[in-house]
């Protein structure tokens, strides 16, 4: 259930100059977060910061009454994000969006880059508890933006690829060996910059293998009442944020 929430900062994990983990402390009980569900965190104090940002539920503790968010900064909204204090008020509107589906599959392949590496924390834990054999490729520009390995490796293999080749395979994550060869994958989740998800699914779809994308259009309200995070598919424009973001790349008209 979709809830309106005042939480405190409770503190930051950086990652390098522009990529950190803020994790907030609540005190009210937090709903089920589903892997892929999104936030739209209000930025405080920041009255030039007018629209909430979606970002990704990285993870959340039940007990703790904890949810974190894996954050690059790219504008002014995630800029502010990275700089308030200890204990600040942030209020969030979550979760939002639908989340990834887990199936019968039995090995599955998970390919992310940026900060499209965000839900697949939590659905590698999933994956895991159901005992499906879960890789994940990492892609990312050089070896300084590579993050979260550590985490991943709880919950499956970990192939990395960087462009310019200072960790992992040199190249693209599509130009990785996971693709060439046997590809014995059943299921494919990605979640990244678009050009990279429509190469995944376009190799996912050329396999027959079922392929979901999260798409992270730019939004304002976040809950399906401005019409501006629109995605073309076959039964027509869906809204990302409440339609989506994970959608069955079969049915994007990409
Ligand atoms: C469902 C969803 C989940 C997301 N999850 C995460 C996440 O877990 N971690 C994370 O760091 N980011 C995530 N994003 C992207 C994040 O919302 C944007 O980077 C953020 O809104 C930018 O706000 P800003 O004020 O910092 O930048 P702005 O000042 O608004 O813009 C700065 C630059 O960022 C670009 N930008 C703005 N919004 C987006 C966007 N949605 N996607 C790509 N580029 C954008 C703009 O074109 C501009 O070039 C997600 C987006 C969506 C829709
Ligand atoms: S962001 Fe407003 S409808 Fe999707």
């Amino acid at each position: 259930m979709k809830k309106v929430q005042d939480f405190k900062v409770l503190g930051y994990r950086r990652l390098n100059k522009d990529n950190y983990i803020l994790t907030l402390i609540g005190e009210e009980d937090i709903p089920r977060i589903w892997p892929g569900n999104f936030a739209e965190i209000k930025v405080p104090d920041s009255p030039d910061v007018f629209l909430r940002r979606p970002i990704s539920v990285l993870d959340a503790d039940y007990e703790k009454k904890t949810i974190s968010f894996y954050i690059k900064a790219v504008g002014k909204g995630t800029l502010k994000l990275g700089r308030l204090s200890v204990g600040q008020k942030v209020n969030i509107v979550y979760p939002l969006g639908n989340h990834f589906v887990v199936g019968q599959q039995q090995k599955v392949l998970i390919v992310g880059g940026g900060s499209g590496i965000a839900p697949f924390i939590s659905l590698g834990r999933e994956l895991k508890s159901r005992n499906i054999d879960t890789t994940f490729l990492i892609g990312a520009r050089t070896k300084e933006d590579v993050f979260l390995t550590g985490e991943f490796a709880r919950y499956g293999r970990v192939e990395l690829t960087t462009e310019d080749g200072s960790m992992g395979e040199k190249g693209l994550v599509t130009d990785h060996k996971v693709f060439s060869g046997t590809f014995d994958f059943d299921k494919v989740y990605t979640c990244g910059p678009d050009p990279m998800m429509k190469a995944v699914a376009k190799i996912a779809g050329a396999k027959g293998v079922d392929c979901e994308a999260s798409l992270e259009n730019m939004m304002a309200c976040g809950i399906g009442a401005c019409l501006c995070c629109v995605s073309p598919t076959k039964e027509g424009n869906k809204l990302v944020c409440a339609e989506g973001p994970v959608f069955n790349t079969k049915d994007l008209l990409w």
